[in-house]
């Protein structure tokens, strides 16, 4: 459960000083459960969310969740499988729930992929900087609201 970190943590600082540019975080209204705009404007690419979802190192997604990447060996069994998940919610729902999932459900295991507010026990490599940017938020939500079973 702890292996991935150290990677994640590798990763980012390998990748710092190239993201310099792209550690903004995206203005975003929450309305209800909901996030309904696209993060600055985005468009979400499924294919590159599915890889995002089942990358390791970026997304760790499968660490806690189980999702239809049958190719991914060991995943999760933490958090509800992922299948489905775009018949339970709609992209504002989905794009919420990564966003912040602390503001549905206080103390959620589930990291804020992009917030940077308020997080307890960040690494100096990730201070200031979301998990994943506005474009990768809405590849991911693009590629979870394909999962209708
Ligand atoms: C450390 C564990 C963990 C990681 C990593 C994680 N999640 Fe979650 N996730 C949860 C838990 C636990 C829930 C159940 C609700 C809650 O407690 O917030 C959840 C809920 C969800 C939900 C709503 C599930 C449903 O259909 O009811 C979605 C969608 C989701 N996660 C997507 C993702 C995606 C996509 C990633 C990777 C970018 C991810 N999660 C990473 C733990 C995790």
């Amino acid at each position: 459960m702890s292996a991935p970190w150290p990677a994640l943590l590798l990763v980012a600082l390998a990748a710092s000083p190239a993201c310099a540019l792209a550690q903004g975080l995206a203005a975003f209204r929450v309305s209800g459960d909901a996030i309904a705009a696209p993060l600055d404007g985005k468009v979400g690419d499924a294919a590159r969310g599915r890889a995002i979802v089942a990358n390791r190192q970026l997304g760790l997604c499968l660490l806690c969740h189980t999702a239809p990447i049958a190719e991914e060996r060991f995943q999760g069994d933490l958090a509800p499988n992922l299948a489905g998940a775009g018949a339970r919610w709609n992209a504002g729902q989905l794009r919420l729930r990564l966003v912040d999932p602390q503001r549905l459900v206080p103390g959620s295991l589930m990291p804020a992929y992009h917030r940077t507010d308020g997080l307890q026990q960040v690494g100096a490599a990730w201070r200031g900087k979301p998990l994943l940017d506005a474009q990768q938020i809405e590849d991911v939500v693009a590629w979870l609201l394909t999962l209708k079973e």
